[in-house]
């Protein structure tokens, strides 16, 4: 073989290894409106910044006439390349390759990114889109996903990792996505369950479809397994690069701060009318933070789930922060299980990338209730405790309205380590709001009183003046300055940038022990 038939056997094998399992299943995978694995990479990465590891991989079985079907690359195409200059690491599944299913030597080259990622300190990216572990490899594809979820889980909190379901994801399968940081899905076309519809239709005699069971909007909306649902493929991957932009190539490094265009003294006269006067009235937090947030763009995340509570990105003098923020227009910004999760999660995910942390607190206590109860808020409720006084990145703190009882001290309080601690002149911070309070501790003069009506009236009015203020925590020292909404904006900017060289260490342990 002369250097030129060597270079078209190359060519020739490279082409085998592009075409998959072949120009039908490609037709078939865009007849679902799905893009192929390799179109995937091509739109998500920076133009011509791939580069392809294990093209030639193909899968070592023998049994069930699998020898005489080996196809390059075996279902998984992976390399690394960059987005907006940035490395990451790449892997594709490839559904017209088996199904996209998870063979020993899929599984082996999924390793070897993730091994070449965590050593690099750079991002991984997985592209989901297969029917689970190869059925012909048996315990060989078990192990291999095994392989995967540990090295999930030693790189957490070391390199940002990003899954994408574009496909199905079932069974064990479900667990790599779940041990990564975020869980974006495609809709109409994604699902993830452990078992689907038919073997709970055999086991609990329930009836469900595939998307009611594990689409797209269910893990949104339902479960919080996902945080993002996106209408396609093209979505789905601009997310993954928008949220890239938000986060640190590992934790020993910032994420990436921009020139900010946006005046870092604009001030927001309107804020200063977001608050209603009247403690009952809703309104809608995120007014606040887009006003306050450069050019007013906040990356929602979780946008579906648990709205008492608002998490997301943002930047502040071009500096990426983490917002977190009760919602009073939602079951009035109480906290409940799924808020305390979604609220304690961010946290950590922020803390683990360097993220300051903002957070704004309307909160009138924990969302009462038997189900609440026996569902764990105790435990649920203590996650954000831990998070919050765990997390030593900046954290400044804007008392909005109402932040009373436990809640007040969840919500980074100045005894939880908030290092700006500031409040509103609309702040109510007590023990509990004025009916609850007067109710109580009056009960006996409100009863032996000629009306009592009037009396409970004016002892709640007398409460309000009194303890429904920031003045009193202020007197305290709990919070740092009383502030006029407008000027929300420059006053965090002041801090975070007071704070940019925090440094803080907790006591040293293997690990601590968060309330599961
Ligand atoms: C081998 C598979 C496969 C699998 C699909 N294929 N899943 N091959 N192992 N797990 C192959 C099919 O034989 C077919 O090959 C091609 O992929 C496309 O599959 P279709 O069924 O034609 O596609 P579609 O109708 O779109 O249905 C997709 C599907 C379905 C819903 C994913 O294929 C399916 O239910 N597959 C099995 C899913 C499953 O039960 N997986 C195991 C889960 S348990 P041809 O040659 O005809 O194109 C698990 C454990 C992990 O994963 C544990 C980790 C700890």
């Amino acid at each position: 073989m002369d250097i030129e038939e060597k270079i078209r056997e190359l060519e020739r094998r490279n082409r085998e290894a592009e075409l998959g399992g072949g120009e039908d299943r490609i037709a078939k995978q865009h007849a679902k409106g799905k893009m192929t694995a390799r179109e995937r990479i091509d739109y998500l990465l920076d133009k011509g910044s791939f580069q392809e590891i294990d093209k030639f991989v193909v899968h070592q079985c023998y049994d069930f006439g699998m020898e005489k079907k080996k196809i390059p690359g075996d279902g998984v195409v992976t390399g690394y390349g960059t987005i907006d200059g940035r490395l990451v690491f790449v892997f594709s599944q490839d559904f017209t390759v088996f199904g996209g299913s998870l063979s020993g030597a899929f599984g082996q080259k999924v390793c070897k990114i993730m091994d070449l990622a965590l050593k690099n300190r750079a991002p991984v990216i997985g592209l989901n889109d297969s029917g689970g572990a190869r059925i012909q490899e048996g315990v060989v594809s078990l192990g291999a996903y095994g392989e995967i979820f540990r090295r999930n889980v030693w790189s957490s909190g070391v390199i940002p990792q990003i899954s994408v379901i574009m496909g199905p994801c079932a069974g064990g399968a479900v667990y790599s996505p779940a041990l990564t940081d975020f869980i974006i899905m495609v809709k109409k076309t994604s699902n993830m369950f452990i078992t689907g519809p038919q073997v709970i239709k055999a086991v609990t005699h329930e009836e469900v479809t595939p998307e009611e069971l594990g689409g797209a909007m269910t893990h949104n909306t339902k479960s919080g397994v996902a945080h993002f649902a996106e209408d396609d493929d093209k979505a789905a991957l601009d997310r993954v690069k928008d949220l890239l932009r938000y986060l640190p190539q590992n934790y020993l490094e910032k994420p990436p701060a921009v020139e900010c265009t946006d005046d870092p003294n604009r001030t927001d006269p309107e804020l200063n009318k977001v608050v209603p006067t009247n403690p009952r009235i809703p309104y809608d937090i995120k007014v606040i933070i887009q006003s306050v947030l450069d050019n007013n763009h906040f990356l929602e995340v979780h946008k579906h789930y648990a709205q008492n509570m608002v998490v997301g990105f943002g930047r502040l003098n071009g500096q990426v922060v983490g917002v977190v923020a009760n919602q009073p227009r939602v079951l009035a910004g109480c906290l409940d299980i799924d808020a305390s999760i979604k609220c304690a999660r961010f946290v950590r995910t922020c803390d683990c990338f360097n993220i300051p942390l903002v957070t704004f607190v309307d909160v009138p206590g924990f969302l009462p209730g038997v189900g609440q109860e026996h569902g764990g808020i105790i435990k649920h409720g203590s996650k954000v405790i831990f998070a919050y006084c765990e997390a030593t990145v900046p954290k400044v703190t804007v008392i909005t309205r109402k932040a009373y009882g436990g809640a007040y001290d969840v919500m980074s309080s100045k005894h939880h380590g908030g290092d700006i601690n500031y409040a509103y002149p609309t702040a109510e911070i007590a023990v509990m709001g004025p009916e609850g309070a007067v109710n109580i501790v009056f009960r006996k003069e409100i009863e032996a009183s000629e009306d009592p009506e009037a009396t409970r009236e004016r002892l709640i009015e007398e409460y309000r003046r009194n303890f429904a203020s920031p003045f009193k925590a202020a007197e305290l020292g709990y919070i740092d300055q009383i502030i006029f909404p407008e000027n929300t904006r420059p006053r965090l900017i002041h801090a975070l940038t007071m704070l940019q060289n925090k440094h803080e260490t907790i006591p040293p342990r293997r690990h601590g022990n968060i309330p599961l």
